[in-house]
C-alpha cells in the first residue's frame, strides 16, 4: 500500500489523537510512465495537525506567496472612496505544488521518494522557530535534517536502509567516512560526459 492509500486509514486513526487542522495535498508534474488503465496518482496527502489547537507554532509570515488573481493587475478593492491594492501575499492554501526531485536537479540523491527541498522548507519554517528540534523517523535522504540545518533547527532522523543513512552522513556534513568507505556523492551521466569532453584532446586545435 502506498502512502497515498494509506493516508485515509492514518488520518481517522490520528485524529482520535490529534486535531488535524489541514489536510494537504502535495500535487506535482506527472514524469515518467503513467497510468493506463486508471488515473495516475499525481498528489501526496500531507496532514497537519496539533496536539493544543488554543497554542501551536504557525509562522504564516514566514511562508506567504504571491496572491494570484489569474490578471496581470494587481487585485484591487473598488469598494473603497479610493480604489486600493490588496494585501498581494497570502497564506497558502491546502494545495501545494512543488516539482518532484528529478534526476537533474542539484539536490537530487538516489532515493526513490525523496521529498522536494522546497516543500520541506515550507513545512519547517511554519511549525517550529529557529533552535526547536524535528523528528523524522523515516528519513530516506535525510532531506527533513538538511533543510532543518539550513534554517537553524535541530532534527533526529531514522533510517532503516544504510545506504540512505550514508546519503544523510555526507548531505548533513555529518561524516566523510563510513565503515572505512568514502562518501561520496555518485557523478550523474551528464557530469561524467562533461568531464569526458573536458579531459578529451580535441582535434581541432
Ligand atoms: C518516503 S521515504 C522518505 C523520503 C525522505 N522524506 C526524503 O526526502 O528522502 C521513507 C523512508 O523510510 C524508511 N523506513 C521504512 N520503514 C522504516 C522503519 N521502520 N524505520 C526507519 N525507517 C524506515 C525507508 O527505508 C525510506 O527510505
Amino acid at each position: 500500500m502506498t502512502a497515498t492509500q494509506f493516508m485515509p486509514f492514518f488520518d481517522i486513526f490520528l485524529r482520535k489523537k490529534i486535531n488535524i487542522l489541514s489536510r494537504i495535498i502535495w500535487s506535482y508534474d506527472s514524469s515518467g510512465v503513467q497510468a493506463k488503465k486508471h488515473f495516475g496518482s499525481m498528489y501526496e496527502p500531507i496532514l497537519f495537525g496539533v496536539k493544543n489547537k488554543k497554542n501551536y507554532t504557525f509562522n504564516s509570515k514566514d511562508i506567504l506567496v504571491e496572491a494570484k488573481t489569474g490578471s496581470k493587475r494587481k487585485l484591487i478593492d473598488y469598494r473603497k472612496e479610493i480604489p486600493t491594492v490588496y494585501n498581494s501575499e497570502k497564506v497558502p492554501g491546502n494545495v501545494w505544488e512543488f516539482p518532484r526531485v528529478r534526476y537533474r536537479m542539484e539536490e537530487y540523491e538516489d532515493h526513490p521518494t525523496q521529498k522536494p527541498i522546497a516543500l520541506l522548507e515550507r513545512i519547517i519554517k511554519a511549525s517550529s522557530n529557529v533552535g526547536d528540534t524535528i523528528l523524522d523517523p523515516f528519513s530516506g535522504t535525510f532531506t527533513t535534517s538538511f533543510v532543518a540545518k539550513e534554517l537553524k533547527r535541530n532534527s533526529i532522523g531514522i533510517e532503516l536502509q544504510e545506504k540512505y543513512v550514508k546519503i544523510g552522513l555526507r548531505r548533513l556534513n555529518i561524516a566523510e567516512e563510513f565503515n572505512g568507505e568514502k562518501l561520496e556523492k555518485i557523478p550523474k551521466t551528464f557530469e561524467k560526459n562533461k568531464a569526458l569532453i573536458k579531459n578529451t584532446p580535441s582535434l581541432f586545435t
